[in-house]
């Protein structure tokens, strides 16, 4: 095993070596190497009193949050499969596009952010179905008698089918303007319509998607990380991003009480789609995210129970923070 250095602040360099889901704790001086089991190493530093971890390729830059488990520690290959089971079904409309390399590759950008690794190993389950189930709901072409059941569907699509226009909105000719001749029809994990959201998402990811839109469509891995992009980014200032209100790092004013916005998975579908979905009751467009969210919670042995009671699972009487936006399907 290497030892390794970081230059600057490091008061003490561990390495610990993680065996399948148990961390040993070091404890005493510094430069100390811990090895128990073989899968994998953690170095772990103090900064300011801090303890920041690095993990390698899948969480890697010191953080906090790389001390946890990271996600393919709990959600591997065979999970995956099971979640999406029908996608590369000759029916399906993105045979062969979608995969689990993908989503993890795409996820190592974010781990140390605190996607998939905030709190403990419950809550980082639930925040991988939960980003899930939004991903399902919005890449299914499950029907009401479809084989395996309408919810065995997701990741059947990644881009809309028919458009029936370019998407292309004139407003932001100064922001983001349109390249002639390219569409801004929905593309993605969690579908991206619109020039204006193509421009900021790909701002966000340092790509240039309002000339080549077409990218999110040729490639899961970006695919991926532009949906967890807006997962973990506020829509605007002031707002919580679905990840700050999904894992509770958000704290609720008193307008979002009197809003019944709580942390929880339906203040995820206020911030994403706003009353595309919310503030209307118990609708089809909420129910199918909802319940996609349950599905993915059963099959990776968490349980539905988890997602707690209605007004935490459902914005159904929330009011929207973003009324009447245009920015999804
Ligand atoms: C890491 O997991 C523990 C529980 O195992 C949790 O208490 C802690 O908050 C988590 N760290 C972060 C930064 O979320
Ligand atoms: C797909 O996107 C990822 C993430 O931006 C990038 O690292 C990779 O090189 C891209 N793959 C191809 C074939 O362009
Ligand atoms: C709270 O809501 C009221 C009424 O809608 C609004 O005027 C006020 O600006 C809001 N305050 C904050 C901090 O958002």
């Amino acid at each position: 095993m290497a030892m390794r250095f970081n230059m600057g602040f490091a008061i003490s360099v561990i390495i610990m070596a993680a065996a399948a889901g148990f961390w040993v704790v070091a404890a005493g001086s510094s430069k100390e190497i811990i090895v128990a089991g073989s899968s994998k190493e953690i170095i772990v530093k103090k900064v300011k009193g801090q303890k920041v971890c690095d993990q390698g390729w899948e969480c890697k830059g010191f953080s906090k949050y790389c001390c946890n488990q990271t996600i393919s520690d709990f959600f591997q290959t065979y999970q995956f499969e099971n979640l999406f089971a029908k996608r590369n079904t000759p029916v399906a409309h993105a045979v062969g596009f979608w995969d689990y390399k993908s989503f993890i590759t795409a996820a190592a950008v974010y781990q140390p952010l605190g996607f998939g690794t905030t709190g403990g190993k419950l809550q980082q389950m639930k925040e991988v179905a939960a980003f899930l189930g939004h991903v399902g709901a919005k890449t299914s072409c499950g029907y009401g008698v479809a084989t395996g059941g309408p919810l065995a569907w997701g990741l059947c699509y990644n881009k809309e089918m028919s458009p029936s226009q370019d998407y292309c909105d004139d407003y932001y000719k100064y922001d983001y303007p349109c390249t002639p001749g390219v569409e801004y029809y929905g593309r993605g994990a969690i579908p991206i319509y619109w020039n204006y959201n193509y421009g900021a998402i790909g701002e966000g990811l340092k790509q240039d998607l309002l000339s080549h839109p077409e990218y999110i469509e040729q490639n899961a891995t970006l695919a991926f990380q532009a949906a967890m992009w807006r997962w973990m980014t506020p829509m605007k200032k002031g707002q919580p991003s679905a990840h700050d209100a999904f894992v509770g790092n958000w704290k609720p004013t008193k307008n979002d009480t009197l809003a019944k916005r709580v942390p929880g998975f339906g203040t995820t579908m206020n911030i994403l789609y706003g009353d595309n979905v919310c503030g209307q009751g118990d609708i089809d467009p909420m129910n199918v995210i909802v319940s996609h969210y349950q599905y993915y919670l059963d099959l990776m042995g968490v349980g539905r129970e988890e997602a707690g009671p209605h007004e935490v699972l459902t914005c159904a009487e929330h009011v929207p923070f973003n009324p009447s936006s245009k920015s999804s399907s």
